[in-house]
C-alpha cells in the first residue's frame, strides 16, 4: 500500500526541522492564536485539532482554555512522537491519536470545535472531500470547524512564493487551495456559515483562516 499522508514538510527525514522552521518564517503562534480566538471555545467544548503535527496548535488551545478537553490527532506516528515529547515536558494533559482525517475514529457528533492548521493542502481533492464530510459527521448539530491553510494567492508575489510549499508538500493536494476553492468544497460538504475572516501575507504565500458551521438540528 502507499503512503496515506504527506509528512509536516513533505519529507520524513525534514519533520524533526518542522517547529524551528515554522517558528521562524511564518510566526505559527500568532495566527494560530487568531484561530483560537475566532472559534470561541467555552470550557465544557470538546475540541479536536485535526493534523495535529507536532501539537502546537493543541497545546495552546489547553493554554487558552486550561478546562476544555482537547484531542490532537495525525497521521503520522513519527511527528506524533515529537508531539508526545512536547506535551510531556510541558505536562500539559492532552490525548493523541493516530488516524486519517478521512476516516476519523470518532462517533457522530463527538466534537463541538474542530479546530485545523495547515493540514488541507496536504489532501488530495478525494482525500479534501472525504475529510470534511468525516468533520462535518463528528461534529454536534450547532458546532463548528475553523482551519488555517494556503488560499488563493492576491497576487503574483504570493503566488510564487507558494511555489516553495507546493514543491515541499506536492503539486497534486494544492490545486484547490490556488484556486482558493476550500470554501466551495466546505458548502459542498453540507456546512453553512461559511466564511474566510482573515487573509494573511507570508513569506509562503496567503494564508487563509476559514470558519464553517453544521447547522444546529432546528435549522
Ligand atoms: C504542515 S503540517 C501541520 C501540522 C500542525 N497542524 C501545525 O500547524 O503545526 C501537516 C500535518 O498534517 C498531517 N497529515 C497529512 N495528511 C494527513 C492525513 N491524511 N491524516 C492525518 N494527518 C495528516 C501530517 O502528518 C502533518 O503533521
Amino acid at each position: 500500500m502507499g503512503r496515506r499522508y504527506i509528512p509536516a514538510l513533505g519529507y520524513d527525514w525534514l519533520t524533526r526541522f518542522y517547529d524551528p522552521l515554522v517558528r521562524r518564517t511564518i510566526h505559527e503562534s500568532g495566527f494560530q492564536r487568531r484561530l483560537v480566538e475566532q472559534s470561541g471555545i467555552s470550557p465544557k467544548h470538546r475540541v479536536l485539532d485535526l493534523g495535529c503535527g507536532t501539537a502546537s496548535l493543541a497545546l495552546l488551545i489547553r493554554q487558552m482554555h486550561p478546562q476544555t478537553l482537547v484531542v490532537g490527532l495525525d497521521g503520522d506516528p513519527r511527528v506524533l512522537h515529537i508531539a508526545k515529547g512536547k506535551t510531556q515536558r510541558i505536562g500539559a494533559d492532552l490525548a493523541l491519536h493516530c488516524a486519517m482525517a478521512f476516516q476519523l475514529p470518532y462517533a457522530n457528533g463527538s466534537f463541538d470545535r474542530v479546530l485545523s492548521s495547515l493540514l488541507f493542502h496536504h489532501l488530495g481533492a478525494e482525500e479534501k472531500r472525504k475529510t470534511l464530510s468525516e468533520v462535518w459527521r463528528v461534529l454536534r448539530p450547532g458546532g463548528e470547524l475553523h482551519f488555517a491553510d494556503w488560499g488563493k494567492a492576491e497576487d503574483w508575489r504570493m503566488r510564487t512564493a507558494f511555489l516553495l510549499v507546493q514543491f515541499l508538500d506536492g503539486f497534486k493536494s494544492t490545486p484547490e487551495n490556488v484556486r482558493g476553492a476550500l470554501p466551495k468544497l466546505l458548502s459542498q460538504a453540507g456546512f453553512v456559515n461559511v466564511r474566510e475572516t482573515e487573509r494573511l501575507r507570508t513569506i509562503f504565500g496567503n494564508l487563509a483562516l476559514v470558519r464553517a458551521r453544521k447547522a444546529p438540528a432546528n435549522f
